[in-house]
């Protein structure tokens, strides 16, 4: 069994795929082919803003606003401890000070009430100078962007959605991607909206961003002068067939999203209380980039990895340690207990094999396994 079965989904979209990539091969136009404007205005179609600018990765796409805005040494970036580092890593590239803020226990996202009270811990502290708000739509699940956006409105602050394992998710109908100033994704393959290597998306409706976007994507360059560099930018493109792949699979998308919603339905369905399954919020949807459960404590998740893998059934922790308590991490001068939340979450959780191509029999051993 695979955790994500890339394989299935090739074989249903092979002949596009091919296709799409011998066009590039033919035209030759490796970066900045055709492909590229197309997929912007897929991708910006799809999520219902006005600008999606593609790059090179969901890193590139969280950095570049980020230096867009300016942000810098002395200024603080609010974020959550529970995501892949790259969340936090971004801020620390552009000189910023990550300030972490705990978890919902139920949601696993970034706790609006303790956002706004560390938002405002930093304002009377006066050391740092608070610019932005990265919340993270963490295994596709939506944060409470409604709240954040609230919060960052009131305190003049701008936000960033980190929507790498987000995209195809919606709130009160709003697809993920298109809250706050800006929103970053990433299309890694295991992505539920993943290419053939690296690449990413950030959208926006502000038409100011999307150009000094666009400049740093190529070393800040001039929009007039092609040699006179502006600002101080990255090499952040996307490959043209990545571009291409990436609209071969879009003709799937949605579809793929049902399927996951399903496959997490008949999960949630039959597990019952054997382990605490995700919990959704009324006007969510999720894209499942992971199903994630909790089981009772740290020894007992180790012992139903070991009996799944004994019947070839891959899982994963994601995260087995939170970002605040890395190495990399350690000149913040965090501490274990700083975000009980997360910490304790951290020690429970593993995630189950997740794509669209799970068939009932499948999901269903795997609950078997779990129940007994
Ligand atoms: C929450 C989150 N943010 C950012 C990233 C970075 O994306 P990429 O790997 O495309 O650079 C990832 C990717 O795993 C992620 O899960």
């Amino acid at each position: 069994m695979q955790f994500i079965d890339l394989k299935s989904q090739y074989a249903l979209i092979k002949d596009q795929v091919n296709k799409g990539i011998d066009g590039v091969l033919e035209h030759g136009r490796y970066v900045f082919g055709p492909e590229i404007e197309e997929l912007e205005a897929k991708l910006a179609e799809f999520v219902g803003v006005k600008h999606a600018i593609a790059c090179s990765s969901g890193t590139d796409a969280l950095v570049m606003p980020l230096m867009a805005w300016g942000i810098g040494p002395g200024d603080a970036v609010f974020t959550t401890p529970f995501s892949f580092v790259a969340t936090a890593e971004v801020i620390a590239l552009v000189g910023a000070t990550p300030v972490f803020v705990d978890i919902d226990e139920k949601t696993y996202n970034i706790d609006p009430v303790k956002l706004e009270k560390e938002i405002e811990r930093v304002k009377t502290e006066g050391e740092l100078n608070p610019k932005a708000i990265i919340p993270v739509d963490l295994f596709g699940l939506p944060a409470e962007l409604h709240k954040i956006e609230a919060i960052a409105e009131r305190h003049g602050l701008k936000l960033l959605e980190d929507a790498a394992q987000g995209f195809g998710g919606s709130l009160d109908g709003k697809r993920a991607c298109a809250f706050g100033d800006a929103a970053a994704t990433s299309f890694f393959p295991a992505k539920p909206l993943g290419c053939y290597g690296d690449g990413g998306a950030v959208f926006t409706n502000d038409d100011d961003l999307k150009a000094k976007l666009l400049s740093i994507r190529v070393h800040g360059m001039s929009e007039t002068e092609r040699y006179d560099n502006v600002r101080i930018g990255l090499n952040a493109r996307m490959d043209s067939i990545q571009a291409a792949i990436l609209l071969a699979k879009l003709e799937l998308f949605d579809g793929e999203l049902v399927k996951r919603n399903k496959v997490a339905s008949r999960y949630s369905a039959n597990l019952g209380n054997s382990v605490v399954t995700p919990f959704v919020p009324g006007g969510y949807y999720s894209c499942w980039a992971q199903y994630s459960v909790l089981a009772k404590d740290s020894k007992n998740r180790d012992e139903l990895r070991n009996k799944l893998q004994e019947q070839g059934i891959p899982t994963a922790i994601y995260y087995p340690i939170p970002l605040h308590l890395q190495t990399a991490y350690a000149y913040l001068g965090y501490k274990e207990g700083d975000m009980p939340v997360c910490e304790k979450v951290g020690t429970k959780i593993f995630s189950l094999p997740m794509h669209p191509y799970l068939t009932d029999e499948e999901i269903d051993k795997i609950c078997e396994v779990i129940k007994s």
